[in-house]
C-alpha cells in the first residue's frame, strides 16, 4: 500500500546487490511512496549483482562508488544532485562486509589487515558518506540519514566476529555526526537495528540458520523481514519523524528486550 509519504523527496540508496538485499526492498518501497533516488554500490558489486534490474523498475540511475573512497563519494554526491535536480532529502547506508567473517577467521585469530578493511567498509564509510554530504552542503533541511546495524553491537553473538565492533563504531558515528548534522543543517541521523535477515551479507555469518531460528523463537512478533525494515526506513525518511534523531532503533519483533521465551525454553525442558 502506498501513502505518498516521500512525494517530491530525493535520495541516495547504498547497498542494493540483489533482490534479497534490504536496500533493494527499500528502493522498491521508496519508489512506491513517490521518492526519486540514485542507486549506488561498489563497482565490483554492480558487475556481480543485479542492480540494473532494480534501476529499470524504479526509473533510477546507477552511480558506482566505493564507499571507502572519498573521491568516489564526492563525485557521487555532486552527480546525484545534478541527476535528481536539487539537494538530497534521504540517504540509506546499507553496507557491511568483514573479510574475517568471509574467510572463516575466528575472532581470536584475526588478520588485522582484514579487520581494518572491514571497519573501513562497514563503519568508517558511514562517516565518510556524511562528511561528504555535510561539506558539500548537499542535504535539505529536515532530511534524514539511516544506516543499518545489528544488536551484536550491544550483546555477545560469538560468530558475528569483528562485525560486532564495526556495528558499535557505526552506531557511535550516527550519534556523533548526528549532533553536528542536527545542529547545523536540521538533518536527522539514526540507525535501525534489524533482525537477522537472509541476504548475502547476513547468510555469510557462521551458523546463520541457527541464529535466525533462535531469534524467531525468542521474538514475540517473530523476526523482522527485509520488507519490514524497508517500511520502517520509509517512516524515518518521511516528515512524520522529523525530530527523531541520534537513535538506535530496534526493528526486531521484540527480541532485544526478551530474556527468554517459552518457545526457547521448551528446547531445554525435560518432558518426562
Ligand atoms: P547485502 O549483502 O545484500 O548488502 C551489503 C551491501 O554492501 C552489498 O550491496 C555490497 O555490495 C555493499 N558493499 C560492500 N562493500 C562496499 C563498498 N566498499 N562500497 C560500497 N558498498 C559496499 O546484505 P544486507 O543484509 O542487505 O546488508 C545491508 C546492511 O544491513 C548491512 O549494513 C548489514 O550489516 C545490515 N544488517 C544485516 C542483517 C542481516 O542479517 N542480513 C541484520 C542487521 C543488519
Amino acid at each position: 500500500m502506498s501513502y505518498n509519504l516521500l512525494k517530491g523527496k530525493r535520495g541516495i540508496i547504498f547497498g542494493a546487490l540483489d533482490e534479497n538485499s534490504i536496500a533493494w526492498k527499500t528502493a522498491l518501497r521508496v519508489h512506491e511512496e513517490g521518492g526519486t533516488f540514485v542507486l549506488t554500490n561498489a563497482p565490483v558489486s554492480i558487475r556481480m549483482g543485479q542492480i540494473d534490474e532494480l534501476a529499470e523498475k524504479t526509473g533510477s540511475q546507477i552511480i558506482p562508488a566505493d564507499a571507502t573512497s572519498e573521491d568516489d563519494l564526492k563525485k557521487l554526491v555532486e552527480q546525484s544532485m545534478e541527476i535528481l535536480g536539487g539537494k538530497i532529502d534521504f540517504v540509506l547506508h546499507s553496507i557491511g562486509m568483514s573479510i574475517n567473517v568471509r574467510k572463516g577467521k575466528h575472532y581470536t585469530d584475526q588478520n588485522y589487515a582484514w579487520t581494518q578493511k572491514g571497519t573501513d567498509v562497514s563503519a568508517m564509510s558511514f562517516h565518510k558518506v556524511m562528511q561528504t554530504l555535510y561539506k558539500a552542503d548537499a542535504m535539505n533541511e529536515w532530511g534524514s540519514i539511516v544506516a543499518l546495524t545489528y544488536m551484536a553491537a550491544q550483546r555477545v553473538f560469538p560468530d558475528y566476529n569483528d562485525m560486532a565492533e564495526n556495528k558499535a563504531y557505526l552506531e557511535s558515528i550516527a550519534r556523533s555526526f548526528g549532533y553536528f548534522f542536527g545542529r547545523d543543517k536540521k538533518v536527522r541521523v539514526n540507525t535501525i537495528s534489524q533482525s537477522p535477515t537472509p541476504t548475502t551479507a547476513g547468510s555469510g555469518v557462521k551458523g546463520f540458520d541457527g541464529f535466525i531460528a533462535y531469534s524467531e523463537k525468542m521474538s514475540p512478533l517473530g523476526n523482522a523481514t527485509a520488507m519490514d525494515c524497508a517500511n520502517y526506513t520509509i517512516t524515518l525518511f518521511s516528515d512524520l519523524t522529523k525530530r527523531v534523531t541520534l537513535q538506535n532503533l530496534y526493528n526486531d519483533g521484540g527480541f532485544s528486550n526478551m530474556g527468554v521465551s517459552e518457545g526457547v525454553l521448551e528446547a531445554f525442558v525435560d518432558n518426562q
